[in-house]
């Protein structure tokens, strides 16, 4: 006892343990763990297994357990399926056969089934915990909570736990949460939102299995030990290409209820290949043990991830899944599923290491083999004149193999071409002898080869850091949010393409090869059209018009979202062209807000002659917060739109919303300041074009409704209140706004569908509805209004 206690104080002192945390987690004593959803596929495949293996690796630590099953079924119903699993769990080959026999047999005693639907029941298992500790004298360490249900019942599960398991203070509880944590970033805040409500931060763990596999946690350490090979080829320079790819043999069969409402991306890309794609990309943390430091880091990435769309994925569906959406979801046989089972995404990251580089992720069911690698392709600057069988002549990747295919183990490959890497610290090998295979077009004799000395279950080490108090290896609330940053006007994108449909397995030949042109993914050939024509059904093609028309007596475009925006940003890149030649420079002002993201996008992406070096970037409004903040829109402007040009940065004029360290503030005079900034640059003061939104109040720029918009005199910038957070806001006035050559005010989407069919009937009331106040005194209005809007 004594040894195990001194092993675990050094073990936490090599670990730079911090305090309570750790302490707590050290702490020696009974601890409960409950699986809800303990007899679901997840338990069954990992879960049990998992939580075996911990009770093997425990067992002499002088910890206790109990571990219970939960589930929504009768105990009577439960109980000969709960045990069946349990039965199945088994020990590593090292493990003597009595052995493992003798602790399969504790642990089919400690454990049992509870049913565990009502708060009653919740009440109950925590009374059940209580006595028990009671009764046999025992200190308790901790609970832990693992969720393997669907996530719509977690909020709910959280709440009870929170009110009726909770366990004395100085007692750790753990609550782990299985993806999908969300459907997108909205809802994903929703239900970070609601889950803060019961538990702690520091109390949930949420877990992506992929950061468990083995060769995935070394990416990091691999890129550090071996620095010195890889900072100088890490680059823009070298490097040709990444490629992050999980295919699979297996269908979604038994899964479709879930499946079909998520799709590949959200399934595999968003979570497991966007993780990997991080810890391949993220600058070096200085301190590997600091968790904030690599959070901050991989944050930084997401950041700078050039804005996905349409162009920048290709998707298909295997052809058997249609049918059996039909009959796993009851639908009749017209029914069209349009969820992708397979996906190709081509990312960019705009930093100057990475500039160019494609990033490319892929995943697909019913593919012809199981695989999953990230492979970095380096160029290859050697000309070969005669022997171009040399090992020099050939690619030069590394990659980090995830285990099946050709090879069957993980392993981390780097080409002998390149250079010879160090052998990873622990239980890695390298290895020597190999079967004869290739791996990526290069027999494995090409490659230096390294190993783990034993293969883990992903689920195992992650249930293992679980136990320990160690969250390196989960996902924070933070990262998950700026994950489906990226993701979500993807999948918004993508929500109605058709996937292009594949037989599956071999057959799918090159059906699903894809090409990369500059920044557009697209497939390589054409389609080979499986699906009766009769079974397409979804939106009409001859609805894709852009109709010019009048609203509130000035020009109105309307047309769907993406034709919209197509059409405001090429009538912004036509101002900017003419403003350039006749007089040197443009000036457009932008608004926050989420409406002009697609605009910003479109840009960024797509425009690639607008004369940024001779535009003028200024802001309709400001909030009172730091530039740097998320909610400010300079920020806005400037992840989505200003980082992917080339504009010059003494073009970019944010509002000096912050002076003196503080923000606001009146008597520093930043209104003034901006007013004078535009006075000394815009002739005339007069935008060649302002970009506006309008609220769902009638407010546009930071006008709000009662604000006396009209009373801002000659004053071109003002300082103003909104009836929402942050209330303090600088603005464009009116008058400001007026004097501009052009005005677009850009509505989208089905929730302003009412405003606008209200808006189209009020007379010009600027103190009521600010937006009825824009008359451009020399210039032109234009309504760019969607057909969501517009029509509802
Ligand atoms: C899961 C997905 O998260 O990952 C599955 O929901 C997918 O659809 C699986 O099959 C792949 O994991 P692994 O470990 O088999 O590569």
């Amino acid at each position: 006892m004594f040894a195990t206690v001194l092993l675990l104080l050094v073990a936490l002192c090599a670990q730079g343990g911090n305090g309570k945390e750790e302490q707590e987690a050290q702490r020696l004593g009974h601890v409960s763990v409950v699986i809800v959803g303990g007899t679901g596929d997840l338990a069954k495949k990992y879960l049990w297994q998992g939580f075996f293996q911990l009770y093997i690796n425990q067992v002499n630590s002088g910890n206790t357990f109990s571990f219970y099953g939960g589930g929504l079924s009768p105990v009577d119903q439960a109980i000969p399926v709960f045990f069946e699993i349990l039965k199945g769990v088994s020990c590593n080959k090292d493990v003597p056969v009595e052995r493992c026999a003798l602790l399969k047999e504790q642990f089919l005693r400690l454990a049992q089934y509870r049913q565990l639907k009502t708060p009653e029941d919740y009440q109950d298992l925590a009374k059940h915990i209580e006595q028990q500790l009671k009764e046999e004298g025992m200190v308790e360490a901790g609970r832990l909570f693992y969720l393997s249900v669907p996530a719509f019942a977690y909020a709910d599960i959280a709440d009870k736990v929170n009110s009726s398991c909770r366990p004395a203070s100085g007692v750790w509880l753990r609550v782990v949460l299985e993806k999908p944590f969300g459907h997108d970033f909205r809802s994903a805040q929703i239900l970070a939102s609601q889950l803060g409500n019961s538990l702690k931060d520091e109390e949930m763990y949420r877990i992506d299995h992929y950061l468990g596999k083995q060769v995935v946690s070394k990416i990091l350490p691999f890129r550090i030990q071996n620095k010195k090979f890889l900072d100088p080829i890490w680059n823009k320079h070298h490097i040709e290409r990444v490629e992050i790819v999980l295919k699979e043999t297996l269908d979604a069969k038994g899964r479709i209820p879930f499946y079909d409402q998520y799709g590949v991306i959200r399934d595999v890309l968003q979570n497991h290949l966007t993780e990997v794609m991080t810890l391949l990309t993220m600058r070096l943390p200085v301190n590997q043990s600091s968790n904030e430091e690599v959070l901050r880091n991989k944050l930084k990435i997401f950041r700078s991830l050039q804005p996905l769309g349409k162009n920048q994925a290709v998707i298909g569906q295997y052809q058997a899944y249609n049918n059996e959406v039909q009959e796993e979801l009851n639908k009749t046989k017209e029914y069209l599923s349009l969820t992708p089972t397979f996906a190709a995404v081509m990312a960019h990251i705009d930093m100057a290491q990475y500039d160019g580089v494609p990033v490319v992720l892929i995943s697909g069911k019913k593919l012809d083999e199981r695989v999953g690698y990230a492979r970095v392709l380096f160029k290859n600057d050697i000309f070969c004149v005669q022997n171009h069988n040399s090992v020099h002549c050939k690619p030069k990747q590394v990659i980090f193999y995830f285990g099946h295919g050709s090879l069957q183990y993980p392993a981390i490959l780097v080409t002998k071409n390149l250079f010879k890497p160090v052998v990873m610290d622990g239980e890695w090998k390298e290895v020597t002898e190999h079967k004869d295979v290739s791996v990526l077009g290069l027999p494995i004799s090409d490659y230096y080869v390294q190993a783990p000395t034993v293969q883990r279950e992903a689920y195992s080490e992650l249930i293992a850091q679980i136990f320990s108090g160690r969250k390196d290896s989960f996902i924070s609330a933070e990262h998950l949010l700026a994950s489906w940053g990226l993701w979500t006007p993807l999948l918004d994108s993508l929500s109605s393409s058709y996937p292009r449909i594949y037989p599956g397995g071999a057959d799918n030949a090159n059906l699903l090869d894809f090409h990369l042109r500059g920044k557009e993914i697209s497939y390589a050939n054409e389609a080979v059209v499986i699906i009766a024509p009769d079974q397409m059904g979804g939106p009409s093609t001859d609805g894709f018009q852009v109709m010019q028309g009048k609203y509130r007596s000035a020009d109105m475009v309307s047309a769907w979202a993406e034709e919209l925006v197509e059409r405001l940003a090429a009538d912004v890149q036509a101002a900017a062209e003419a403003a350039v030649s006749e007089g040197g420079t443009f000036h457009l002002a932008l608004s926050g807000g989420s409406t002009p993201l697609a605009l910003f996008h479109r840009l960024a992406l797509y425009h690639f002659s607008f004369p940024w070096r001779d535009t003028h970037v200024w802001m309709v409004d400001e909030r009172c917060v730091p530039l740097t903040e998320s909610e400010s829109n300079f920020r806005n402007v400037h992840d989505h739109l200003l980082q992917h040009v080339r504009i010059p940065y003494y073009n970019i004029h944010p509002m000096p919303v912050q002076l003196n360290q503080r923000l606001c503030v009146e008597e520093d005079g930043g209104a003034l300041l901006y007013e004078r900034e535009v006075n000394k640059l815009v002739n005339g003061s007069s935008f060649h074009f302002v970009l506006l939104g309008v609220g769902y109040d009638g407010h546009t720029a930071s006008l709000f409704p009662g604000g006396k918009v009209d009373g801002h005199g000659d004053s071109l910038v003002a300082f103003t209140e909104s009836p929402a957070k942050p209330h303090q806001r600088m603005s464009l006035t009116l008058g400001a706004i007026n004097r501009a050559h052009k005005v677009a005010v850009l509505v989208m989407g089905k929730g302003k569908h009412e405003l606008i069919t209200q808006l189209s009937r009020v007379k010009d009331n600027p103190d009521k509805w600010p937006v009825t106040g824009i008359r451009p005194a020399n210039g032109r209005l234009v309504w760019y209004i969607d057909y969501d809007a517009l029509l509802g």
